[in-house]
């Protein structure tokens, strides 16, 4: 059911029933290819949170979870182009099967950093799930191994994805139509 909050008069892109079925099918696929392992999960914060608590309560093989935090937006639609850990991960990945779990692959930076970082640490294996794929935005060369969805070049907000820290708690993904107009954008974060 759709929430009230402040931003549920944006369009909707994916309503909550179709994002859930999708999810379903992502963990029987990821639950059968890692059968007899323990996946490792890494949440991306924070816009991985919620994805990945709907993600991991269907995976029918056991798991661990961790997080870790990165930067890579300002307060805004465009990507700054830089990318950094805010945030560490607590457990070791060392021989791990590590499973990255992102809300968005967008320009790519994000995860051929992660891949990067991660990968100097020996994981077994490393993939990528993201709920969403931007494709058309790729300026580095990476795909996700398991895609919730294919969406065109909209900036969205909700189930777990800000704009300027905000409209998280939708529970639905809906789309800024044209960012520029809103007047949302000279309210500061609370
Ligand atoms: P990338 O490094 O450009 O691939 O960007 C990945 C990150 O950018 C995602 O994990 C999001 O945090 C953020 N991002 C990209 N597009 C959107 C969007 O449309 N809405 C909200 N966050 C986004
Ligand atoms: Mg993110």
């Amino acid at each position: 059911m759709s929430n009230t909050a402040p931003g549920s008069d944006l369009p909707i892109l994916l309503d909550a029933a179709k994002v859930k079925a999708r999810i379903v099918e992502l963990a029987a696929a990821i639950s059968r290819d890692y059968q007899g392992r323990t996946p490792h999960l890494v949440g991306v914060l924070k816009g991985a949170w919620v994805f990945m608590a709907d993600l991991v309560r269907q995976i029918s093989v056991s798991c661990t979870v961790d997080f870790l935090s990165i930067q890579s937006y300002g307060a805004g639609t465009v990507s700054s182009g830089e990318v950094k850990i805010t945030k560490d991960l607590d457990l070791s990945i060392e021989g791990r099967h590590v499973l990255v779990v992102e809300d968005i692959l967008d320009t790519g930076r994000t995860f051929s950093y992660l891949k990067e970082v991660l990968g100097a640490h020996d994981p077994a294996s490393l993939k990528l799930v993201a709920l969403l794929d931007k494709r058309s935005r790729r300026v580095i060369p990476v795909a996700a191994d398991y895609v919730g969805f294919e969406i065109p070049d909209v900036f969205v907000v909700g189930y777990g994805l800000d704009f300027d820290q905000k409209y998280r708690n939708l529970t639905d993904v809906r789309y800024i139509p044209s960012p520029g107009v809103l007047p949302f954008l000279d309210t500061p974060a609370a």
